[in-house]
């Protein structure tokens, strides 16, 4: 049966949640860390019925079954440009994604560019080694990886240093490492834009928080490094996370000790106290131009998610290669 695409509408969406589940539940057996679903069918069904009527979706169908769909959404600065942003919940297909990615992106990628959106963002889960190999294929490189693990002992080189939580005292260390992170990742070859570090009163506020964790790595009264710790606020994965879930939120360990296990013994630390505080898996999210974190990372964590995006130029476009209705117009 042929493949038609047309504009994604409310009686798709019960249909959409659960192929977006069942692409949730193949990628759970892949990690087995990964965030129990709950009741996560409603919740996506009602997120997508948010972005609904705000931003031209696609539904792919054979016959009268959905086979695919996408929804996106505009976000006005992403990577500093406005961008078309499709949430790993927002997108899924059934057997033989290939050709219904294909032409859900050949029929969306024209409205995006009409409603200013020149960069193209997706979350994808890892377990979809073909769709990501897909949208390589249509000009889209890896900017983001969530990554999860159990709270099982870390393994590999731990250095045997001192591992405290910080106190109120710590601030201006902390302020430091702060600091330090975020001209890191501004820096070659991550350049990521517009961070900026905790202030001094976000940092007290965050050590005065039971639902934070800010860990020294302490060595001959020197502080070696820190890694801060909390509930996931912002990124992917959000329908999924529950409340036995902790994430890793900024980690910097000083250049002249790197390589030793410092990064590793404050996650060991970490874990011991994520345990006692009764929650059993961290997430962490990172970008992949980040090459040594990412190889740390991925040392310690089971990859879940991606974030792809492609830039378009200024100077391409923005003609599109047939008629485009508007928002209003579509059927
Ligand atoms: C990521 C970071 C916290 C790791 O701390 P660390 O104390 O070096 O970590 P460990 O010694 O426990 O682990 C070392 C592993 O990390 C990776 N790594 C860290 N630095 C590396 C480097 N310069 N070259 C190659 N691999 C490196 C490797 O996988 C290494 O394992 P290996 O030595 O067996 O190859 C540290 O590199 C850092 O502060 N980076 C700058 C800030 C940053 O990027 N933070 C993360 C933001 S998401």
């Amino acid at each position: 049966m042929s493949l038609s695409v047309v504009t994604l509408q409310q009686h798709h969406l019960q249909e959409a949640a659960r192929l977006v589940l069942k692409g949730y539940d193949s990628q759970r057996e892949t990690v087995s860390a990964s965030p129990c679903r709950c009741d996560s069918l409603e919740l996506i069904e009602t997120r997508l019925r948010g972005l609904l009527d705000r931003f031209p979706g696609a539904a792919a169908l054979r016959g009268d079954k959905l086979v695919g769909f996408a929804q996106g959404t505009a976000v006005p600065s992403l990577h500093g440009r406005r961008s078309a942003y499709v949430p790993e919940w927002g997108h899924a297909a059934d057997a033989n994604p290939i050709p219904i990615y294909q032409a859900m992106y050949d029929y969306l990628a024209p409205w995006w560019m009409q409603e200013g959106c020149r960069s193209h963002v997706v979350t994808l889960f890892c377990r979809s080694g073909d769709v990501i190999c897909e949208m390589f294929h249509c000009g889209f490189g890896m900017v983001v990886i969530d990554a999860v693990r159990d709270l099982s002992p870390v393994e590999g080189n731990v250095a045997k240093i001192q591992i405290r939580e910080a106190c109120p005292g710590d601030i201006g260390v902390l302020l430091e490492f702060e600091e330090n992170l975020t001209e890191h990742l501004a820096s070659a070859p991550i350049f990521r834009r517009g961070g900026k570090p905790p202030d001094a009163d976000e940092v007290d506020r965050l050590l005065r928080d039971p639902g934070h964790l800010y860990l020294l790595a302490c060595e001959h009264r020197q502080v070696l490094g820190y890694m801060r710790f909390g509930p996931k606020e912002a990124g992917s994965l959000q329908p999924f996370i529950d409340d036995k879930s902790v994430a890793c939120t900024g980690a910097y360990v000083r250049s002249g000790v790197r390589r030793r296990g410092v990064g590793a013994a404050l996650l060991a630390g970490a874990f011991d106290w994520a345990r006692r505080a009764g929650y059993e898996r961290c997430t962490v999210d990172f970008e992949s131009a980040n090459v040594f974190a990412r190889r740390f990372w991925l040392k310690h964590f089971d990859p879940i998610t991606c974030s792809l995006a492609r830039h378009i130029g200024e100077t391409a476009g923005p003609k599109v290669n047939r008629e485009v209705s508007t928002m209003g117009d579509r059927p």
